[in-house]
């Protein structure tokens, strides 16, 4: 949700930020969302962006931002959005295929109702949980967040969700959980990529249980207002913007708390490359080329000059104070 709060610091929109409200807020895609349990939120933003259009602010959003949200707000980026046609086109989903254009042609075949999610491991409520009663446990908004993708190219993209803590708090990790392991679907029959070698499948991902309870991290369920496409992660996916694309799971089917750091899927197939942080940082290039500049997608031309890439991807305020004194070059 665009909040807006003259006293956090928050930098106002002019309308051509905006993105035209064409692109995903027809009474059309308002049905859809019903349909989905997105609707609340894209309910919520398309108030908060009326609201800002006009000048006016609903009364209800005048009301002070709790920390965590304010942190969100803080962080919530005025540039661009991608456009819609790149973003659910231009996708890195390996089950389908390697191809950028392979996700949004094939993902279709992949079905995703009913879904569950299992939580298990070092926690005192574990279980399966229904996409439905997970759509539910908490208040879903729009996040407009920058996604840099380890391969040198960037989007903006606003998603639909809620925090992943609001889920963590409700199952009670264990004081020995210090880790949380991310297992998404892994399914032969409509998934052509699981029958290749090109990754040890199920795609895993990990993090550290205070990134993880990051106020920034995102479980999401949708993004420009609908629901998730498949080639984007439906119907849950992760978002955590301050590190590369790849950390960010999509079709979460299993959420594990751990003793120990998690093997991801990247880290076995190419440890050398793929660290377990793999936090944005120009500093730190890729063994096989330089992360310092990134290309975004839909906006810049191929032959347009790249953008500098910005430390965690321009989130420091918000997440540096999570890497303090450790060294960044060995743990990337
Ligand atoms: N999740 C799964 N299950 N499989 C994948 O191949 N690719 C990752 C990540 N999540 C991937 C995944 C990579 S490399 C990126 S850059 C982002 O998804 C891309 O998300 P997007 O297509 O929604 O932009």
């Amino acid at each position: 949700m665009l909040i807006k709060t003259d006293f956090h610091g928050f930098v106002h929109p002019t309308s051509s930020d905006i993105t035209p409200p064409t692109a995903y807020q027809s009474r059309r895609d308002m049905i859809r969302l019903m349909a989905s349990g997105v609707a609340g939120a894209a309910l919520a933003s398309w108030v908060g962006r009326e609201a800002l259009a006009q000048g006016w602010v609903p009364p209800g959003q005048h009301t002070p931002l709790s920390a965590s949200k304010s942190a969100v707000a803080g962080a919530l980026t005025m540039e661009k959005v991608t456009p819609y046609k790149d973003a659910s086109t231009y996708n890195n989903l390996y089950e389908f295929g390697t191809d950028k254009s392979d996700p949004a042609q094939y993902a279709q075949a992949m079905a995703i109702s009913p879904w569950s999610v299992e939580i298990e491991g070092l926690v005192k409520k574990p279980g399966r949980f229904a996409l439905e009663a997970l759509q539910k446990l908490s208040a879903q908004e729009e996040r407009i967040y920058r996604l840099r993708c380890v391969e040198g190219w960037s989007m903006v993209i606003p998603w639909v969700g809620y925090s992943l803590a609001e889920l963590i708090r409700k199952v009670e990790p264990l004081g020995s959980a210090k880790y949380v392991e991310f297992v998404t679907l892994a399914d032969p029959k409509t998934m052509p990529g699981v029958r290749s070698s090109v990754l040890d499948w199920p795609y895993v991902e990990g993090l550290r249980m205070d990134e993880a309870m990051h106020p920034l991290t995102l479980l999401a369920f949708g993004m420009y207002g609908e629901a998730l496409p498949k080639q984007n992660g439906a119907p849950l996916r992760l978002v955590v913007p301050w590190k590369y694309g790849f950390k960010s799971g999509k079709s979460l089917v299993k959420i594990r708390f751990t003793e120990n750091q998690p093997m991801t899927a990247w880290g076995r197939a190419a440890p050398r490359e793929y660290g377990f942080y793999s936090n944005v940082n120009p500093n730190v290039d890729h063994p096989r080329w330089s992360q310092a500049t990134e290309r975004r997608i839909g906006e810049d031309g191929l032959f347009a000059k790249k953008r500098k890439t910005l430390l965690f991807n321009g989130y420091d305020a918000q997440v540096g104070q999570m890497y303090a004194g450790m060294d960044l070059k060995k743990f990337f």
